[in-house]
């Protein structure tokens, strides 16, 4: 499936390529709950939603504050702060739900708009094939979702990880390997790994 058109439509930050690769993931695993944190317009979230739909089975489900709040806790840079404080957090969800629609994938995805930390109390642990953590990138929110969720994440699932190299989130990421999260995908600026244990 071609998704550069699609992708390039939403808001946000997934590159095609990256959306290749998720959508690609989720069909090779052959995932049947797909988790993304941080959603925004779904141009991640989308392209996992369009791989079960095209599967035929599973679905993918979305977490987002889509609350600027949530986006300022934590320890952020002045500017990152300023950016998430002028962002129109209703119109961005409005454009992700319509999205959902237009690419009709309603059937394949769910979205929870709550933040990750207290979403994670919903779900049962041991279920997640693919987990996508792309929500704010500090040390305090990647920490909390990583003693949240990663007990949510099958033993040889995959967890993928965005913006590896920013300033703020390297301290965060640095945990990684001992959550048992083993890198199998060095894509640079985001990874795969897969959890060993
Ligand atoms: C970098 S954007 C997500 C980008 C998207 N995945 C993409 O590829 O375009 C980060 C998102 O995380 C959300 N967010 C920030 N803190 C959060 C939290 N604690 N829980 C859930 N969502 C959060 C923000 O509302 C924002 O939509």
């Amino acid at each position: 499936m071609k998704l550069g058109k699609i992708v390039e439509s939403l808001p946000g930050w997934c590159t095609p390529k990256k959306a290749q690769r998720l959508f690609d993931l989720v069909i090779e695993s052959n995932s049947q709950i797909t988790c993304e944190l941080g959603v925004f317009g779904g141009r991640s979230f989308i392209p996992m939603a369009l791989a079960h739909k095209q599967k035929g089975t599973g679905f993918a489900l979305g977490i987002d504050a889509w609350r600027k709040e949530a986006s300022l806790e934590g320890t952020n840079s002045p500017e990152n702060n300023e950016y998430w404080s002028k962002i129109n957090y209703i119109e961005v969800y409005r454009k992700c739900t319509h999205a959902i629609r237009v690419n009709e994938v309603d059937d394949f995805c769910s979205l929870i708009r709550m933040r990750s930390q207290d979403a994670g109390f919903l779900i049962a642990d041991n279920v997640i094939d693919i987990l996508h953590q792309d929500s704010a990138h500090n040390i305090e929110t990647i920490t909390a979702e990583l003693n949240l969720w990663v007990p949510k994440v099958k033993i040889g699932g995959y967890w993928v990880a965005d913006d590896l190299l920013w300033e703020e989130a390297k301290k965060g990421y640095a945990k990684l390997p001992e959550f048992g999260l083993e890198m199998i995908e060095d894509h640079h600026e985001w990874g795969i790994f897969k959890k060993t244990r």
